[in-house]
């Protein structure tokens, strides 16, 4: 018998699951894993060397902006929302999905080591609580996840993961990947794949359980939610705006790294099963950034599962409607 004062607490069992698809989302996290320090960095420091001033602050900064959003990711949004969440699979999904957050944290540090001194390593985490842009965008975000009590909250807190992951990420992963689709910097590049690729299946995951959230809402709890969930997108571009310009306005690629924020924004929309905004086509992308995102192994060399997730999620090939019929 139980004592009055507590409740039935639920162990997660594995070999009966609400909802198949949670299971094949797992199974994708756990081929995908990695570790920073499996990726050598030795070749990126000679090329490291040749950067001009510019390019070494821009290319510092954003790894350093970066590390402020994994580690809000980690610390912050995956655990509150799962904390939020009843099904224990998902609860699962999400745990994993957060320790990997704090990999991708991790990792911006194991490329600092490698390129920059000390001295210069403490310059940028001050740099990082003192940026105005970066400070709005975290803080934003930050809100969302903290506020969650009740199934419209949740549903925007998870957009918000989704806006976070698929969007504002992308400023930052430009730059690694300007350099990377040109053969420079091939081993921080490589990293930066590994972590799109993480991003590109906790986007669509997340994605996947707003919908179904959103979906039991009556049609004015809808339009409300989706007025909502276009001015915080529009609101966090414009931030995008101001941050790519203050970063990229003296290595001349602004207009370049704007481009791809609105092609990402609009994934991030459809990952949530809205409608794009911006309308940006692969056509409209650098080709150099394209093939920055070609993750055919250059320096990680196991398990051929680990292709590029990033234009096209392997799961997306794996599901089906009746994936969600139980959810
Ligand atoms: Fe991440
Ligand atoms: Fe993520």
């Amino acid at each position: 018998m139980l004592n009055k004062k507590e409740k039935i607490i639920k162990a997660i069992n594995w070999n009966k699951i609400e909802n198949s698809f949670t299971k094949l989302f797992w199974d994708q996290n756990i081929r995908q894993f990695w570790v920073d320090e499996e990726i050598s960095l030795v070749e990126d420091r000679k090329h490291w060397d040749k950067l001009t001033k510019a390019e070494k602050d821009t290319y510092e900064k954003v790894l350093a902006g970066l590390t402020l959003l994994d580690t809000e990711q980690g610390g912050v949004g995956m655990p509150l929302i799962l904390e939020k969440i009843d099904d224990l699979h998902i609860k699962a999904v999400f745990s994993f999905m957060g320790a990997m957050e704090q990999m991708h944290a991790k990792s911006y540090s194991t490329i600092f080591s490698t390129l920059s001194s000390s001295e210069r390593i403490n310059e940028l985490f001050n740099w990082v609580e003192n940026n105005k842009y970066l400070q709005y965008k975290v803080n934003k975000v930050d809100y969302y996840y903290r506020k969650i009590n009740n199934q419209e909250e949740l549903f925007f807190a998870l957009t918000t993961s989704v806006l976070l992951e698929t969007f504002l990420f992308y400023s930052g992963f430009f730059y690694p990947l300007w350099f990377s689709g040109q053969g420079k910097l091939v081993g921080s590049g490589e990293i930066i794949n590994l972590i799109i690729r993480d991003e590109s299946v906790h986007g669509t995951f997340v994605g996947l359980i707003a919908q179904k959230i959103f979906k039991k809402f009556d049609q004015s709890t809808k339009d409300k939610l989706t007025k909502k969930v276009y001015e915080l997108m529009l609101d966090l571009y414009q931030n995008e705006i101001k941050y790519t310009k203050d970063l990229y306005n003296k290595v001349n690629l602004a207009d370049e790294v704007i481009k791809f924020i609105q092609y990402n924004a609009d994934k991030a929309l459809m990952n949530f099963g809205f409608e794009p905004y911006f309308n940006v086509i692969d056509e409209d992308i650098n080709p150099i950034i394209l093939n920055g995102l070609d993750t055919e192994t250059k320096t990680h060399d196991f398990f051929s599962t680990k292709g590029n997730g990033y234009i096209k999620p392997i799961i997306h090939d794996e599901l089906s409607d009746e994936d969600f019929d139980d959810f």
